[in-house]
């Protein structure tokens, strides 16, 4: 593959005295998709946050383009281009479709080229520049889905962070989802996907891992999981 974005090594973290990773190692490629899968309360979220700055490392590193971001705090992983989407499309309901976008380009490199990232946005998300003025918390739950992931493009993501895009989303908007992740993929964008949809997310992943209480169990091409039958019967049901 081509040049390492993120690698996460031997890294433990958890909430209060309760440890939830156990020496998690990953590595994210630059211009790919990768993917992590796992069943509820694996730890997926918690590995996100403690990948962006949000929760703080016990032991092992982050290493970012190069550099150990492990003590850096969260706003100035940001700056390098480190952006997550949450779990949960968390816009505000409040303010308009733009004003969330504009909130989107936060980091000081991103202000400078807002307009121009706003409409690379729309060009991915028509359907948002036709609700400009609306109210985000007036949107279905999919256009609010597009609106979060656009507000992500807003801050000119290094890496593209998604926690489970599709979550909640109906079947015909879950498949729009993955659209667009397919599609900012072939734009070159990088990302680090986190989805509970197996099925979809293998199809269209370059590499993924599988966790499971707090510890990468597999990992592989989209292919070999999809082809896997440990991967078939947790998690395909078949
Ligand atoms: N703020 C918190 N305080 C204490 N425990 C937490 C907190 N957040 C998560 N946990 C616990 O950490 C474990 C891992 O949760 P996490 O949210 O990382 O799982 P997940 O793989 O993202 O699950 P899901 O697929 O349901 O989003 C769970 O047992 C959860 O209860
Ligand atoms: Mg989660």
């Amino acid at each position: 593959m081509t040049d390492v974005i993120l690698q996460v090594e031997d890294l433990e973290t958890g909430y209060g005295e309760v440890q939830i990773l156990w020496g998690v190692s990953l590595k994210a490629y630059k211009s790919k998709l990768t993917t992590i899968i796992g069943s509820n309360g694996s730890g997926k979220t918690t590995l996100l946050r403690a990948i962006t700055g949000v929760l703080p490392i016990w032991k092992g590193r982050v290493i970012f383009e190069g550099k150990d971001i492990t003590k850096l705090p969260a706003y100035k992983r940001a700056e390098m281009g480190l952006i997550m989407v949450p779990e949960g499309r968390m816009v505000f309901p409040e303010m308009t479709v733009y004003e969330n976008l504009e909130m989107g380009a936060y980091t000081k490199r991103a202000r400078k080229k807002m307009k121009e990232t706003m409409e690379f946005v729309f060009s991915l998300f028509p359907r948002l520049k036709e609700r400009i003025n609306q109210k985000a918390g007036t949107m279905s739950g999919g256009e609010q889905q597009m609106l979060a992931i656009g507000r992500g493009l807003m801050a000119l993501p290094e890496l593209l962070i998604l926690d489970e895009p599709s979550l909640g989303l109906a079947p015909k908007l879950v498949l729009e989802v993955f659209e667009i992740i397919e599609r900012l993929r072939s734009e070159g964008v990088t990302m680090l996907l986190v989805e509970q949809n197996v099925h979809l997310s293998l199809a269209i992943t370059d590499y993924a891992y599988v966790m499971a209480e707090g510890r990468i169990v597999m990992e592989g091409t989209g292919k070999e999981l999809a082809e896997s039958d440990e991967v078939r019967k947790a998690y395909l049901g078949i």
